[in-house]
């Protein structure tokens, strides 16, 4: 007997095919049966809802979430199952229990702790908390970086370099998806594009992907481009861009000859993919974008303070509302922010994107969807880390209609899966894992907001992972079915 059923929903199995109404079966961790199904052990209507595969969420900083939030309440709530950890460069592993973790990690990595060194140790010990969700990883170039070099404003000697590679070569070894680069962000932006081809070259090696927060975003954002395609054609690595945008008032619409270049690229036999997030704002740690010397008055004025240590009541405001109140000038305020203690781990939210350049990206064939969403819960988080999958299911989809649902769910759930080398999943298919998504398609909604930024989508009725019921009716049911997968190229080939 089967051990569990959904009967009567709409399959949208993932393939970017259009729903089926019919039954689901499944047994232990996989879906064993589509079609009429006799009695199960338990039984889940699915009649008016939605039957999909688990999301995916191509563009996560959960690695150290994974140890401090083995709940995962902000993706699970919102149906996603996978998350894709240790983008921009910065990854919880490799690990130097000895060094200040924040150091490495870049501030974004909330939580990391432990006694691990490499990804098989940092696997066992968010396995050992049983992590509700699933997890793949890439390797980060900043933290390498910074483990590795005395100085990391030099270039690497062959030493550095060596020491970097093994580093690289051990992740994927142990599974990680590839190795990521964030390229504004230190000490990245200090190295130059040969460095990142031979570290790149080894995750092409094993068909793994380079990913990139790229070089530029903004007034260089075309050459920053042609840097990350050169590195997929020199390293022969497939590229992945991340959260792709034209930053600043100045540069919106140059998402349009952006794609036009990677079209180009892909048009004549280059791997190329990209994500992005539904939002007009971005986040980060203040600090990585000012320069306390030179503070650019133009971006203090977009900027609104999510998370700030030594202000909490700055939290949720606006920095030039801020400055506004206490009539002080809103260069001299960043500089007070950034310059007191742990001014350093403030986090905040930069609107400095063009509606229209999001649903240009958006409408792109292939566009997958990354939340970028950063898991530090305190103060008033960028609302992408709650919102970003039930937004595009209910108002990029539903209310805007830039595209079908049933290509909405593939490109977030089989588009991912087949790119990230994830075997058995992202697709409602007989043999496959049972992550699955039921929902409501009329009333799917995200309810995070800028001001409250932590409340949970609307329309999500079921959120199986791994066989296991993960969520309902928006009650976690705390069953801790999550898994660490590792990469295995051609995962979907055949
Ligand atoms: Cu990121
Ligand atoms: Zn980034």
């Amino acid at each position: 007997m089967l051990d569990l059923v959904i009967r009567g929903a709409d399959v949208i199995d993932g393939s970017g095919s259009a729903g089926v109404v019919t039954d689901v079966g499944i047994e232990g961790d996989q879906i064993t049966l589509i079609g009429d199904a006799g009695p199960a052990h338990q039984e889940i209507d699915g009649t008016g809802l939605v039957l999909a595969p688990g999301l995916i969420d191509t563009h996560a900083h959960d690695d150290g979430a994974f140890l401090r939030h083995p709940d995962m309440t902000f993706k699970l709530s919102q149906g996603v199952t996978t998350v894709v950890s240790g983008n921009c460069g910065f990854s919880a592993i490799p690990f130097d229990p000895e060094s200040d973790p924040r150091k490495a990690s870049g501030g974004i990595l909330s939580g990391l702790n432990g006694a691990f060194t490499d990804l098989s140790g940092y696997f066992d010990a968010v396995l050992a908390g049983a992590p509700a969700i699933n997890n793949m990883m890439l390797v980060g170039h900043n933290t390498i970086r910074s483990l590795v070099m005395d100085d990391p404003k030099q270039a690497p000697n062959q030493r550095d370099l060596k020491a970097m590679s093994g580093h690289v070569e051990r992740a994927l070894e142990q599974g990680a998806c590839g190795f990521s680069t964030g390229l504004i962000y230190h000490p990245g932006r200090y190295s130059q594009t040969e460095e990142i081809v031979a570290l790149a070259e080894l995750a092409g090696r094993t068909g793994a992907l380079y990913t990139t927060h790229m070089r530029n975003e903004g007034d260089h954002l075309l050459d920053a481009v042609e840097e990350a395609l050169r590195i997929g054609v020199e390293a022969k690595v497939h590229t992945h861009i991340s959260h792709h945008k034209a930053a600043g008032a100045a540069n919106w619409g140059k998402v349009v000859p952006s794609l036009a270049r990677i079209d180009a690229a892909i048009a004549a036999g280059q791997r190329v993919s990209l994500d992005v997030y539904p939002y007009t704002a971005g986040s980060g740690r203040m600090i990585e974008y000012f320069n306390l010397d030179r503070i650019n008055r133009d971006l203090a004025e977009v900027i609104r303070i999510a998370s700030c240590p030594a202000y909490r009541e700055y939290e949720g405001q606006m920095l030039k509302d801020i400055a506004k109140a206490q009539d002080v000038d809103i260069t001299d305020l960043v500089r007070d922010i950034l310059t007191a203690p742990r001014g350093a781990d403030t986090i905040c939210i930069q609107f400095i994107i063009d509606e229209q350049d999001v649903e240009f990206n958006l409408r792109w064939r292939d566009m997958m969807v990354g939340s970028d969403g950063i898991p530090n819960l305190r103060g008033k988080p960028h609302p992408r880390l709650y919102g970003t999958f039930a937004k595009i299911l209910g108002y990029y989809v539903r209310e805007r209609a830039l595209m079908s649902l049933p290509e909405a769910i593939r490109r977030m759930t089989s588009l991912p899966a087949a790119t990230f080398g994830m075997t058995q999943r992202g697709m409602v298919r007989a043999g496959f894992k049972a992550d699955l998504l039921l929902f409501d398609p009329a009333t799917v909604q995200d309810t995070a907001t800028y001001d409250e930024p932590q409340q949970l989508a609307a329309g999500i009725r079921t959120v199986l992972v791994n066989g296991k019921i993960a969520w309902q009716d928006g009650q976690h049911q705390m069953t801790g079915s999550g898994q660490m997968l590792k990469y295995r190229a051609g995962a979907y080939a055949g």
